[in-house]
């Protein structure tokens, strides 16, 4: 049993209880961080934590602790488990009020913290690629807070699963946005395209990683949403995140994409991701 953080007791996972009153679990009125840790080390941590803040000011939940503080726990669960790699959930909600809409004035923040083990590792993923389906977007338009209410997401991602795809692709008129849990590089005519960090995406720390890769490698890179058609004629399709790093997708809604296989662009940048693990 992993140990877990709750309102400043460190304690085993299962003895973790929040009141059924708690704003993430009425309204899903919370937000979150998921950061991986390689070696023992937390990747990217200062990048997780600005994220972190922005999306807590974003909804107005003031920020419950330091970046010393935050650091601190990340680092002391860390320590507690065995495993080298893995990650580290962190979900902050507005706490525990009377259910009613409006901001409660007189209760804190509810902070749980907790360990989750590296996912294994998909079948094939290296070599064959992975599959996808298209989906319309029918998220809100604050895709850009790292919110718990994952509803949608959670529902474009069944989809994937129930038609034997790894992971949905959401299209808002007419373009290409990210993933269910994933942002999404598309390559088109040699140049590799990603949505720009609007309000329309999350602005992944795992894309920001690829996008430092592919303009160290000197790759042609436009930031700019493909359209639906350039997805559907790609040279190559990876998706990015903390967990899934940078994998190929070599089928889009049951078409293969370019041969069908990963593409040499995407190999290039996965080879440098390794080496900044
Ligand atoms: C909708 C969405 N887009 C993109 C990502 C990738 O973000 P990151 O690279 O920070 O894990 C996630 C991760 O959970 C996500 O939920």
């Amino acid at each position: 049993m992993s140990t877990a953080y709750l309102n400043g007791d460190y304690k085993p996972l299962d003895d973790c209880q929040v009141s059924v009153l708690d704003r993430g679990f009425i309204f899903g009125d919370a937000v979150y961080e998921l950061i991986p840790f390689y070696v023992q080390n937390a990747f990217r941590l200062e990048a997780h934590l600005k994220r972190l803040k922005r999306s807590l000011a974003e909804i107005g939940i003031n920020n419950p602790h330091t970046d010393e503080q935050w650091q601190t726990i990340v680092e002391r669960l860390i320590a507690q488990q065995d495993e080298a790699n893995g990650s580290v959930y962190i979900q902050v909600t507005r706490g525990v009020a009377r259910r009613d809409h409006a901001f409660p004035t007189d209760t804190s923040a509810t902070v749980f913290v907790m360990l989750a083990a590296w996912p294994a590792a998909i079948e094939g993923a290296l070599d064959k690629g992975l599959s996808v389906v298209t989906a319309d977007d029918i998220r809100w338009n604050r895709c850009d807070v790292k919110s718990t209410s994952l509803l949608a997401n959670v529902l474009m991602k069944q989809k994937a699963l129930e038609s034997d795809a790894h992971e949905a692709i959401m299209i808002r008129e007419g373009k290409v946005l990210e993933g269910s849990a994933t942002n999404t590089f598309i390559v088109y005519q040699g140049a590799i395209l990603t949505a720009p960090k609007d309000h329309l995406i999350l602005p992944g720390i795992t894309r920001d990683v690829v996008v430092e890769l592919i303009q160290a490698l000197g790759l042609p890179f436009i930031e700019q949403a493909a359209s639906l058609q350039q997805l559907q004629q790609a040279d190559e399709v990876w998706l990015t995140s903390s967990t899934k790093e940078c994998l190929a997708v070599t089928e889009v809604d049951g078409q293969p994409v370019a041969d069908g296989r990963p593409g040499p662009l995407w190999r290039q940048v996965y080879d440098a991701f390794q080496l900044q693990k």
